[in-house]
């Protein structure tokens, strides 16, 4: 197991062009059949600007990294430092302000609220943020374009198909420009069409904004557009 001391070396020596930086995370879960290591050591580092692809078989752990470096979830043991801030030790309205004003989630299931409209589900970050309604519409409409949905603003989540709504779930993750967008499988629902309008979507961003993505995926096409793909298995991940 790596020394604490080394870990914080790790991430002391880090330089600022690393929008993401994580080493030495372990996460174990219970179990009937004794405890289940599923993260042992993963150790990242994500350059500003580019898109990483996280792939693995299923249940090898790919969502639990993900919610640990976004902050949703703590390791066991390991540091977490994003646009060069450790945020392992922060408190939660610390926390809750890096989230808002740094992250963006694409989850695995879209977790869109369903008591409201496509467009007032990506107008919410904006309005949390502080912004004020009518630009938060004009900007929603922007993000729900820019996935291709032009027509479905009105529609609550259960009115939505299921592609439909992994695009909302993604116009309202990109719509605050977050410098590091973490997706969970962005194109799991999607036709050929809609995929390869989403990936190069995610490639202009980061290209044109700087901004910073880790995909986790199942599609080739995506994870073959990513500037560097790493593959999570047996609790650590691999080139
Ligand atoms: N809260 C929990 N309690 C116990 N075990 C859990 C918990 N969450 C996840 N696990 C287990 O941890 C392992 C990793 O789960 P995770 O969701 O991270 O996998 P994944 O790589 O995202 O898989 P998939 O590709 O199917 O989404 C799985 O074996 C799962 O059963
Ligand atoms: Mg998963």
């Amino acid at each position: 197991m790596r020394q604490k001391s080394e870990v914080i070396d790790i991430v002391a020596n880090n330089q600022s062009g690393q929008a993401l930086v994580a080493a030495g995370i372990r996460k174990s879960y219970r179990s009937p059949l004794g405890p289940l290591e599923v993260l042992q050591g993963v150790d990242l580092e994500v350059q500003r600007g580019t898109i990483l692809a996280i792939v693995g078989t299923s249940g090898a752990g790919k969502s639990t990294l993900l919610n640990i470096l976004g902050t949703l979830d703590h390791p066991d043991s390991g540091v977490v430092e994003i646009a060069g801030r450790r945020v392992d030790h922060l408190k939660d309205r610390e926390l809750a302000r890096v989230r808002a004003t740094k992250l963006g989630f694409v989850f695995q299931f879209h977790h869109l609220l369903p008591e409201f409209s496509a467009e007032e589900n990506v107008m919410m970050p904006l309005l949390i943020a502080g912004a004020d309604p009518a630009s938060a519409r004009s900007r929603a409409r922007e993000a729900l374009a820019s996935v291709g949905l032009v027509e479905r603003w009105q529609h609550r989540p259960a009115e939505l198909s299921g592609g439909e709504a992994q695009r909302v779930a993604v116009a309202r993750a990109l719509v605050p420009s977050p410098e590091l967008v973490l997706a969970d499988e962005p194109s799991g629902n999607l036709d050929h069409g809609s995929a390869a309008a989403l990936h190069d979507l995610l490639t202009s961003l980061a290209r044109d904004r700087g901004q910073t993505f880790v995909v986790v995926t199942h599609n080739d096409r995506l994870a073959s557009r990513a500037d560097r793909v790493l593959t999570l298995e047996s609790g650590r991940l691999r080139g």
